[in-house]
């Protein structure tokens, strides 16, 4: 391992909690006597989910689901396998998936018809990061905190192989130039 050097910041600490401050109080609003579940999808949603569950002031509950897509790099292949379920049932749960980012939208378009089928009240879903441009599937987002472009992201959740999840802003890594 090189030397540690910090991602260019993209979307600043203050930044996002800005916005997470702004959807935490709208889904608040929203779900106000339905006491929605949050699912997050893991890895990358674990900072995000744990920041807006702060700011959320309606009863309501967690769980946690695992995917992984199949094929190495930074694309994905639209094949996602459940490296871990959901501990609780869902059916008549009004489910709110939490995403860290939205690219291609094979993954979150698996997941909706993964849940889907287990009958849910309803279905949403809240991303920090959408890549509009990138998309290859048009996938429903109801709370999107930042759109942004086709740039590799990491920070706030987002990995470079394991690396940079636990920076505080969401950062554009940029190797050393030999
Ligand atoms: C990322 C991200 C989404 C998916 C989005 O997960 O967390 O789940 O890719 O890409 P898509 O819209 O093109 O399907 P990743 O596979 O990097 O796993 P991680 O959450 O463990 O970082």
């Amino acid at each position: 391992m090189g030397e540690f050097r910090l991602p260019r910041v993209l979307i600043s600490e203050e930044q996002i909690a800005q916005r997470i401050d702004e959807i935490g109080a709208q889904i608040s609003e929203d779900y106000r006597g339905k006491n929605p579940l949050f699912v997050g999808i893991l890895r990358g949603a674990f900072m995000f989910l744990a920041d807006l569950a702060r700011r959320i002031t309606t009863p309501c509950a967690f769980d946690f689901i695992a995917v992984s897509s199949y094929g190495a790099g930074t694309q994905t292949s639209g094949i996602v396998r459940i490296l871990k379920d959901l501990n609780e049932p869902i059916l008549n749960r009004h489910v709110i998936l939490v995403e860290d980012i939205v690219d291609t939208g094979l993954t979150l378009d698996y997941l909706n018809r993964f849940l889907l089928c287990r009958s849910p009240a309803s279905l949403e879903t809240c991303v920090l990061l959408d890549k509009r441009v990138c998309r290859k599937i048009e996938v429903r987002t109801r709370y999107t905190a930042f759109t942004i472009g086709d740039e590799f992201v990491v920070g706030y959740g987002l990995d470079l192989d394991q690396q940079f999840r636990n920076i505080p802003y969401v950062g554009i890594y940029e190797p050393e130039k030999k």
